[in-house]
């Protein structure tokens, strides 16, 4: 099946459509010896593909990892404001993995990236109520009340959110801690229902999704996930 040659240069892995529309610009891209032109399409089983004359190959590894995502970092393979990317904080023989679901700019914790499809695509479908627990730390007291709240539910523009955990909640000094575990993934659901309960949240990072921890990984770093730990996901993502 012929298919467009940025899309087919981004899905072996070496960089994004984009970057390999730009190799296409500049003549780095040859289909069967022949300098492609923007535009072209090609098949990934009958013709030679080169960047940089090196021929792509299709046979990458299924790979998912954990990373610790520090702040300062964005979830997305591009960004148009030139911020960090979460995969500058791998190393390119990795090839090419997408965040499963997002983590804000400001927060921190972990982060999924993975090359399975499926697995990226189940993890994140409501269906699944996967769940994803979440410290935060407020300025100002999670009372009592605040607390019964957020686990029962938060008014949203869209709408209720759905029943979730709170535990281990501690005060220091004008803040409090706690964990939050949800079963949906809105965007930016915990600030926003942290904002709705007049709780500002000054710091946020994801510790636990779907059985997996973060445990002691250290900020920036990564650890790919052994089948036993793939297995529990796969089965929580209901494939
Ligand atoms: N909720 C948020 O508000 N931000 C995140 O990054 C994740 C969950």
């Amino acid at each position: 099946m012929k298919e467009r040659l940025q899309k087919l240069i981004s899905r072996a892995g070496l960089m994004s459509r984009r970057q390999a529309e730009e190799k296409i610009r500049q003549g780095a891209v040859t289909v069967n010896r022949r300098i492609a032109e923007i535009g072209e399409s090609a098949d990934s089983q009958c013709d030679e593909i080169c960047v940089d004359g090196k021929p792509l190959r299709f046979d990458a590894k299924v790979l998912t990892l954990m990373l610790n995502k520090p702040t300062g970092y964005i979830c997305s393979m591009d960004d148009p404001q030139q911020r960090r990317l979460v995969g500058e904080l791998l190393p390119a023989d990795l090839g090419r993995l997408y965040p499963v679901g997002r983590l804000d700019y400001n927060t921190e914790g972990l982060l999924l990236l993975t090359n399975d499809g499926a697995l990226a695509q189940h993890l994140t479908h409501p269906r699944h109520h996967v769940p994803k627990t979440y410290l935060v730390k407020v300025r100002g007291c999670l009372s009592d009340a605040l607390r019964k709240k957020m686990e029962s539910g938060v008014r949203l523009d869209e709408g209720m959110t759905a029943p979730a955990r709170v535990e281990a909640v501690r005060r220091s000094g004008q803040n409090c801690w706690f964990e939050l575990t949800l079963r949906e993934g809105r965007n930016r659901q915990v600030r926003r229902m942290c904002e709705a309960l007049n709780l500002p949240v000054v710091r946020l990072k994801r510790i636990a999704l779907g059985g997996l921890r973060l445990d002691d990984l250290k900020s920036g770093m990564y650890r790919i996930l052994p089948e036993s730990e793939l297995a529990g996901l796969k089965k929580i993502a209901g494939l």
